[in-house]
């Protein structure tokens, strides 16, 4: 793993958000694998700016999301869809039949599961995959003790990633149990990995999944065995590494 330590938050969107531009600019077709939550907001302003100062098109690039809730509608400002929407393509010029987010609002989200799956490899592989990491070590919605063999599936979400993920709800009530979310496998077969992590809450995490040993225990440990990881955290996120 090739492990990259910035000074704050800020550096680390900027190192991010320039390994997702030079893909970008190498390769004007390219497949991206997106994450959401907090930690990729500063990126994607990043790559924002970027596209405003008219030095990079997204015209032919094809996006995938690692994961949604289910049965929050795409209005849902809480919805994955929503965020990206907000943070990202309502701001680059990117074909919107080029953008797949899992649908959490299918009737049948096996199918939708199966479905998304099946257009992800034949769109050839994720030239590059984004990703955070839960502070259990989650990777996507790949909690802790899921096996390393899974595509993408319905997940039930772990007490603490629900806590965690509260914050942007009213209430605790209101933050969905359940998820779709590209498995273990889906998330391997992309030919880069790029995880950013700031904070010390993630230290721990950041910590197992470096030098632990590789348990779906620690679901992010399954990035030891991949051959082209970049870890790009803050002297937090750091701290706990050794
Ligand atoms: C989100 C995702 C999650 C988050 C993780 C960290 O699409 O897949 O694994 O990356 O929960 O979230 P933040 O960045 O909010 O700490």
């Amino acid at each position: 793993m090739n492990i990259i330590i910035k000074n704050n938050y800020e550096e680390v969107s900027q190192v991010a958000a320039d390994f997702l531009l030079n893909t970008v600019k190498d390769k004007k077709n390219a497949v991206l694998g997106l994450p959401t939550g907090s930690t990729p907001i500063g990126m994607y302003e990043k790559v924002v700016e970027e596209h405003k100062k008219g030095n990079v098109s997204f015209k032919d690039i094809k996006t995938f999301n690692l994961d949604e809730y289910v049965n929050l509608d795409r209005d849902n400002i809480n919805s994955y869809y929503y965020f990206m929407n907000s943070n990202l393509f309502s701001h680059i010029d990117i074909d919107k039949n080029n953008i797949h987010i899992p649908n959490g609002m299918a009737d049948d989200v096996e199918k939708e599961c199966m479905e998304y799956e099946e257009k992800l490899q034949s769109s050839g592989s994720m030239d590059i995959l984004f990703l955070g990491i839960g502070i259990n070590g989650h990777i996507g919605f790949n909690e802790p003790g899921e096996s390393f063999q899974t595509t993408t599936h319905v997940t039930h979400l772990e007490h603490n990633t629900i806590e965690a993920n509260a914050r942007f709800f009213d209430k605790l009530e209101d933050v969905p149990t359940t998820a779709l979310t590209m498995g273990m496998k889906t998330i391997l077969s992309a030919k880069k990995i790029v995880l950013i992590a700031t904070g010390e809450n993630k230290a721990n995490a950041v910590n197992e999944m470096v030098n632990g040993k590789v348990t779906p225990k620690m679901p992010a440990s399954v990035l030891q065995l991949h051959n082209d990881v970049t870890i790009i955290i803050d002297n937090l996120a750091a701290s706990k590494l050794n």
